[in-house]
């Protein structure tokens, strides 16, 4: 039976890869605090803290056949590798497409220029530094998995379900101008399959885990279709969403996935390496499903991570007019 290690295994995407592998018949062990959550059913947790003296005695006398890891701070990265290279057959670092130094180019792929390192609390020079201390340690035993934007149920930023939920609610819904900008995403179900599979291959090399690339505009109309919604959609432009206090992509004040012009090579990242070895992607409007039904399970009206609280919208929407 293939054995599995998480560092990690307790946060969103680290459970979806626990359950993954634990269904395709790996026995799977996860090394966490636990303050991030559970670990699914008939998975092993070895509590501990990476920051501790001793963090990974629980696990380093066994052999793995597959190591991921799903942090990227220093502290955290180096000393797992230092400790746990030895007995890994495979190692799959998570970082994300956020280590590329230019966002500005339509169709990037793997080879283009990462961002320098220089303040690691910064979370691309983190996940850069990480990229290269794992790489050193482990050479041609090393998958690097950039992902782009994760999506899906129990997603805990709030940006992606923020546009079923609002369109959900109905009315007159905010919107950015949607010319020349584009939505990329991934679905954590295919992230976590793919992540899976590429360990037992096991796959090497550096991947982008990216969606297909939609146009804005397509992808609100998706939104509408799978939503029912038959209100107005108001499209206001960039500098009055600015004048307003409106913030790009994330967090409070927010319209999630709104990216600036000069960023539009962020969600046009090329995903063919990703479909070439063994990645699928299921159809936006099932990603968008399941991110409706769970946001109603959630609770539309709850406080949210990111977007705009329906005051802030209609605040905006009365001041634009
Ligand atoms: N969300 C996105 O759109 C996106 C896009 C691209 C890439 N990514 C990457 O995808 C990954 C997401 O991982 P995730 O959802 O599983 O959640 P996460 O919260 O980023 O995962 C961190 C994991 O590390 C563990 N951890 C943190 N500090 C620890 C410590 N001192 N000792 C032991 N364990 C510690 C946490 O467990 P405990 O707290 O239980 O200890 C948790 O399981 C990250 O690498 C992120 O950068 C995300």
């Amino acid at each position: 039976m293939r054995r599995v290690l998480l560092l990690g295994g307790t946060g969103w995407l680290g459970r979806e890869v626990a359950r993954a592998a634990r269904d395709s018949g790996a026995e799977v062990t996860c090394l966490a605090r636990g303050t991030s959550g559970d670990v699914p059913h008939g998975v092993e947790l070895v509590r501990g803290d990476r920051l501790e003296p001793g963090a990974y005695d629980g696990v380093q006398a066994r052999e793995w056949d597959e190591v991921v890891e799903f942090a990227y701070q220093p502290g955290l990265v180096e000393p797992a590798v230092d400790a746990l290279a030895n007995s890994a057959a495979h190692w799959t670092l998570v970082s994300t497409v956020s280590v590329y130094a230019d966002n500005s180019t339509p169709g990037a792929n793997e080879a283009a220029e990462l961002v320098e390192p220089r303040d690691l609390v910064d979370y691309p020079d983190a996940k850069v530094a990480a990229e290269r201390a794992s790489a050193t340690r482990l050479g041609d035993r090393l998958l690097i998995a950039r992902p782009g934007l994760i999506v899906g149920p129990g997603d805990p930023s709030d940006r992606f379900g923020y546009w079923p939920a609002r369109f959900h609610r109905g009315g007159e819904v905010l919107i950015p101008a949607t010319e020349q900008r584009c939505v990329q995403v991934i679905d954590v179900a295919d992230l976590a399959q793919w992540i899976t599979r590429a360990g037992s291959i096991p796959l090497t090399g550096v991947v982008n885990a990216v969606g297909a690339v939609h146009t804005m505009h397509d992808f609100l109309d998706a939104v509408r279709d799978v939503t029912g919604f038959d209100g107005e959609l108001v499209a206001v432009d960039d500098d009055a969403l600015l004048a307003r206090g409106v913030n790009y992509w994330a967090g409070p004040r927010s319209l999630p996935l709104w990216l600036p012009i000069e960023d539009a090579g962020f969600a046009q990242r090329d995903g063919s390496a990703f479909l070439a070895t063994g990645g699928t992607l299921c159809p936006l409007a099932d990603t968008l499903t399941r991110a409706l039904a769970d946001e109603i399970a959630r609770g539309i009206d709850r406080p949210r991570r990111a977007g705009l609280t329906p005051a802030e919208e209609h605040e905006v929407l009365a001041a634009v007019r």
